[in-house]
């Protein structure tokens, strides 16, 4: 028998139709992009996140000369987020990535290892995460959890 799976997001047309605070984090990352370390791939990543008390984290992509010792914008952000701010709610996470020299792009999701990875802190605070995944044009694709990004998702309560 087969079954269907639906997942939801919302496509955000640009940058005017995001609220203040959504404003800031977009900025934030499209700006921490610019110090990335990427030598190797040449693809630089930014990532912001908005936590509930309000601060907010920013990270970028780390490469390495040993390639898979490299770390994605998302997961450097967010681990140093766990690390500095342990107990503290993720709200929203913004990411934008895209060749270092381009204009335009498209909306680049993050990759299955950085969804895992979320969805850890996700189960953990026991609420979503927004996640939003944007061109350096402001095109913006959403979702409420990453559940949505990462279907059939294995966490801790199959342990
Ligand atoms: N990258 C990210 O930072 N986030 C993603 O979700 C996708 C990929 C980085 C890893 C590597 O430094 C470069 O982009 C090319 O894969």
């Amino acid at each position: 028998m087969e079954k269907e799976i639906t997942i939801n997001f919302e496509v955000i047309a640009n940058y005017d139709h995001l609220t203040d605070i959504e404003k800031t984090l977009f900025d934030k990352a499209k700006t921490v992009r610019a110090q990335a370390y990427a030598p190797y791939s040449n693809f630089w990543v930014g990532c912001a996140v908005l936590l509930e008390n309000g601060e907010i984290i920013t990270g970028s992509n780390q490469e390495n000369a040993a390639y898979p010792s490299g770390l994605c914008a998302e997961r450097t952000t967010i681990f140093w987020t766990s690390a500095n701010f342990p107990g503290v709610k993720i709200k929203k996470l913004f990411v934008i990535g895209a060749p270092k020299e381009a204009l335009t792009s498209t909306p680049i999701p993050p990759c299955g290892s950085c969804r895992q990875s979320i969805l850890e802190y996700e189960s953990k605070q026991k609420e979503g995460i927004e996640i939003y995944f944007a061109s350096l044009d402001g095109e913006i694709y959403k979702t409420k959890s990453i559940r949505d990004l990462l279907p059939f998702s294995f966490d801790a309560s199959y342990l």
